[in-house]
């Protein structure tokens, strides 16, 4: 820990947090017990963020294609989500709370708890916890292209007008910068649709520990792996290093 440049954190962190169901097995445990530790670990990492001083943390909670798994599962994790977003908590560290992902498709009692936490956080100063819930990339831009379509066709928007930021603009995650680490847990070395459009200069950090495992001193090591990096975003280390 004391290894780290405190000038040099990370201002947005993006976590798929991956192991839950394989920490469950492992100890002989159903698979929903494995989520209850995730949430732990979620709080935990929260708050060590907070403490570090990151801007953004980001954190795949439901991907759209989680829908497909068993009934049981799908509604113990939205029930966890219900139970857990607590805004005393978010209030007493003035975290803003933000949720990306089609918030249609949650059951009503979870898209109002969510509203809600997002509406009594909205005007919090400190770090902002985003929670990607019934959320895919490749939805989310496939979205961003018809918002784009209805502007160019209502003439508020012009064709020729169409570049990056405007794309980037119309994403769900238009309140915030690109992530500047992910993390991935579990062992698995892809991003499962996750922030795809995002993450086109994010550095990496893949590990084998399973989420529930996932320590502060763990959050530490990927942060330290990424100061480590030199983000030349496609440019020569010479130009790099003249420009420090
Ligand atoms: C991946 O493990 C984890 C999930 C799909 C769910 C993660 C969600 C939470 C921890 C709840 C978050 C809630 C709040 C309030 C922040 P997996 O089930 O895919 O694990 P496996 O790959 O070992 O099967």
């Amino acid at each position: 820990m004391q290894q780290l440049d405190y000038s040099r954190i990370p201002a947005h962190i993006a976590i798929i947090m991956d192991g839950n169901g394989r920490w469950a097995k492992s100890k002989g445990l159903p698979r929903t017990a494995g989520h209850v530790e995730g949430v732990a670990t979620v709080k935990r990492i929260t708050e060590e963020a907070t403490r570090l001083g990151v801007k953004y943390l980001t954190v795949y909670a439901f991907s759209t294609e989680n829908w497909n798994r068993p009934t049981p599962e799908v509604e113990a994790l939205m029930n966890l989500v219900l139970t857990n977003l607590e805004e005393e908590i978010f209030m007493k560290n003035n975290v803003r709370f933000r949720m990306i992902g089609e918030i249609g498709r949650l059951p009503q009692s979870v898209a109002r708890r969510l509203q809600e936490c997002m509406d009594s956080t909205a005007a919090n100063t400190g770090m902002t916890m985003v929670i990607a819930l019934s959320y895919s990339s490749r939805w989310e831009i496939a979205r961003a292209a018809r918002l784009i379509a209805d502007e160019v066709r209502n003439g508020t928007l012009q064709a020729d007008d169409i570049d990056e930021d405007c794309v980037s603009s119309h994403l769900m995650t238009d309140f915030m910068p690109d992530p500047d680490l992910m993390i991935r847990t579990g062992g698995e070395l892809r991003i499962s649709n996750y922030l795809l459009w995002q993450s086109a200069y994010t550095e990496f950090y893949f590990t084998d520990e399973f989420w529930p495992d996932f320590t502060e001193e763990s959050l530490h090591r990927a942060i330290l792996a990424y100061q480590q990096r030199q983000r030349r975003y496609g440019k020569t280390g010479d130009q790099i290093t003249d420009e420090e």
